[in-house]
């Protein structure tokens, strides 16, 4: 986090409401998370202006596999469409694409399509756009424990040997910093299962606009209430 100007390093979007706004006008879900896609655009816009230097979305949970297959099967060609599409611009404005949440699930073609977004991104040193997808928390969680298990059952580390950073580095997001504030979209004021660990110390900032209506101004108006809460981090105000 920048403390002179207050800007967060770090900004996670729960992109939620897509299939309200898509109700809200007689359409289709998936016409909603199609609409879906200019708000990336703006919200990585307003990223790069700001400095804001990781943006963070949460694009699909591993609870959404349950939603209904169209949608899913929407959802997938959406994402396939959208990295090749975009990938030229991204490359452009420096963006680099990343990913967090396990993509074996994926079909073969999605785990290509998004492998070679990453790989033609790759030099982009303005903003890392991290696509959370097949992402939940606990699943994270759940892998990370599974790895550090395993080197302690190879004896390569202790169990008293396992600290925090233990934890966080065998964590998706071990190359990343924690999101300092963190957007939820549609009213709804929860994180499910979204960096659980990485939100510790996290602003959560709730508003009522749905996700295909979120804007440049819109965040805009997350970093301006960013920059007026008082960050603690556990310690009394200096
Ligand atoms: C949540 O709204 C949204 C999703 C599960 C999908 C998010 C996908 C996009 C915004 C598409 C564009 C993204 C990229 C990365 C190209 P919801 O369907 O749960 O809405 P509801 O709660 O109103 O039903």
């Amino acid at each position: 986090m920048s403390e002179e100007k207050r800007i967060p390093q770090h900004v996670a979007i729960i992109m939620d409401g897509n299939g309200r706004w898509a109700a809200l006008r007689g359409k289709e879900r998936y016409e909603g998370h199609a609409a879906g896609v200019e708000p990336v655009r703006a919200a990585l816009r307003a990223a790069a202006r700001h400095g804001v230097k990781y943006l963070t979305l949460y694009a699909f949970s591993t609870e959404n596999w349950g939603r209904p297959a169209a949608e899913v099967d929407a959802l997938m060609e959406l994402f396939c469409r959208s990295v090749v599409d975009e990938t030229p611009e991204l490359v452009a404005q420096g963006v680099r694409i990343r990913m967090i949440g396990d993509r074996n699930r994926f079909s073969e073609k999605v785990q290509r399509y998004l492998a070679e977004a990453e790989a033609r991104t790759a030099d982009g040193r303005r903003v890392t756009l991290i696509l959370a997808l097949n992402y939940s928390s606990r699943d994270e969680i759940v892998r990370a424990v599974r790895g550090i298990a395993a080197r302690v059952a190879a004896g390569e580390m202790t169990p008293g040997a396992i600290d925090e950073r233990t934890i966080a580095a065998a964590l998706d997001t071990a190359e990343y910093p924690d999101p300092d504030l963190i957007v939820r979209t549609s009213g709804e004021c929860r994180l499910s299962n979204f960096l659980l660990w990485q939100a510790s110390y996290a602003e959560l900032l709730f508003t009522p606009v749905l996700w295909p209506d979120f804007t440049e101004e819109e965040f805009d108006r997350a970093v301006e209430e960013y920059a007026r809460r008082d960050r603690r981090f556990g310690l009394v105000k200096r």
